[in-house]
């Protein structure tokens, strides 16, 4: 198992470019078992969850060529509308596939899901929405067991689930009739994904707001799409660099989707520039902790909740970070503890104690973007090594960050043992 070493301290300095946005990709990849016709996608990440959805979507007789970053996706040979036990554990957003199954075959048999450990993570508003548009569901030796026929409806949404919205989303653009969703996820992946479905012939309105429209078409086509930016990745390597006070510019990102990210970095005391599609975050010493509530877009991201964490560990002052949208996602902070970080917690609550300095040690990933918090807590390391262990956790969602951050100055290498 590979382990990613750490030498700290030095100031991140220079440019890294964002790839296409791994929480798009994989609906994306979802969404192509209900065309007609090839589609291609560009600018898609080499990451391990694309690789996992790639093996899901091939064992259905998609056929799928992935050359540099771009991949096609022939639907010509689908024949088996199931997800098995063993491909969908290693991935929640494998359940993505259970709206387009259904849609496209009426009928559907998908394991439920396994994913990172981060809650309970339930999948009964997925269920609930499908339902709500006719989808006749059962439960049966640990798979959701779904039949149509669909027919569109209002459905409001107990809270704005991405996936669920997405999983949604998807089966009703081919449902007959109009479907109107309230209370939908606004993430911009969700306006990825409906661009994409109404250039393979969808007749959606209103993605990116809180109410969704769509009229039910009968078949959908092919279509070429370009994957949008990654905006937890650009997070993430801004906050490595605020948080070693050094000077990072990531390259084709969109500022518009880190709305709350960028001003919470302002107010640690960074200077961040927007240019198109660069944006530049620089700090000196003199951090400055900040207050966090995660929530839905757009709102703080709870995807780079544990990142900005683990940059306030040695701000000054105390800095209260809340996790509202998942249970249990916290699984960074005993590892950044054990980095001498002063973190405590109150329900879902973390009070973080801003620190002189903290030290390389032994880590261990738990989950995604805990672990890239533990990389960016080895990169502000002012002193030791960090060994980061498990870190196919962090290959799930960042595309050999080791290189990438060696790029702009970071002491980091990958050891295979
Ligand atoms: C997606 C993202 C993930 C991100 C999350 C929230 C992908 C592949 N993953 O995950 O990176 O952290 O959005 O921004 O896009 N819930 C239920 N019942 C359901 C569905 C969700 O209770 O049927 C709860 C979950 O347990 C969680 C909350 O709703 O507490 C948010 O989950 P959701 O928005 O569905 O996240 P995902 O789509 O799984």
């Amino acid at each position: 198992m590979d382990r990613i070493l750490i030498r700290g301290g030095k100031p991140l300095n220079g440019v890294i470019h964002v790839r296409g946005a791994k929480n798009a990709v994989l609906p994306l990849m979802a969404a192509a078992l209900m065309a007609e016709a090839p589609c291609i996608l560009h600018n898609v990440p080499c990451l391990h969850d694309v690789f996992s959805m790639d093996k899901l979507l091939s064992d259905m007789g998609m056929k799928i060529d992935f050359t540099g970053r771009t991949m096609t996706l022939d639907p010509g040979g689908l024949n088996k509308p199931e997800a098995e036990y063993d491909l969908v554990r290693r991935m929640r957003a494998s359940f993505f596939v259970l709206g387009p199954l259904l849609a496209r075959f009426g009928k559907a048999r998908v394991s439920l899901p396994g994913g990172c450990a981060i809650g309970s993570r339930p999948v009964d508003i997925h269920l609930k929405s499908l339902e709500a548009i006719g989808a006749k569901i059962r439960i049966e030796d640990g798979y959701v067991v779904a039949e149509g026929p669909l027919q569109g409806a209002n459905v409001s949404l107990d809270f704005p689930s991405v996936g669920a919205t997405e999983n949604l989303l998807m089966a009703a653009c081919m449902t007959p009739g109009v479907t109107r969703i309230a209370n939908v996820a606004r993430e911009p992946e969700i306006e990825d994904l409906a661009r994409f479905l109404n250039a393979l012939g969808a007749q959606i309105s209103g993605a990116g707001t809180d109410l969704i429209t769509i009229v039910g078409v009968d078949a959908l086509g092919g279509a070429e799409h370009v994957v949008m930016p990654d905006r937890i990745e650009a997070g993430t390597f801004l906050a490595a660099g605020v948080a070693t006070r050094g000077d990072v510019t990531v390259l084709n990102a969109n500022a518009d989707h880190l709305p709350v990210f960028l001003d919470k970095l302002r107010e640690m005391g960074a200077t961040v520039e927007v240019h198109g599609s660069r944006i530049r975050a620089h700090a000196a010493n003199g951090l400055r902790g900040v207050n966090i509530t995660t929530l839905p877009y757009p709102g703080f991201a709870t995807d780079l909740q544990a990142q900005i964490m683990a940059a306030v560990t040695c701000a000054e002052g105390v800095s209260i970070i809340k996790e509202t949208v998942f249970e249990n996602r916290f699984m960074q902070l005993a590892q950044l503890n054990r980095m001498g970080a002063d973190i405590g917690l109150d329900g879902n609550a973390a009070i973080v104690r801003g620190v002189k300095a903290i030290s390389g040690a032994p880590v261990m990933a738990s989950d995604l973007r805990a672990s890239a918090a533990l990389v960016i807590a080895g990169l502000a390391a002012s002193r030791g090594e960090t060994a980061i262990s498990r870190v196919y956790h962090i290959d799930r969602g960042y595309e050999r960050i080791e290189e990438r951050l060696a790029g702009v100055g970071a002491d980091i290498e990958r050891v295979r043992t």
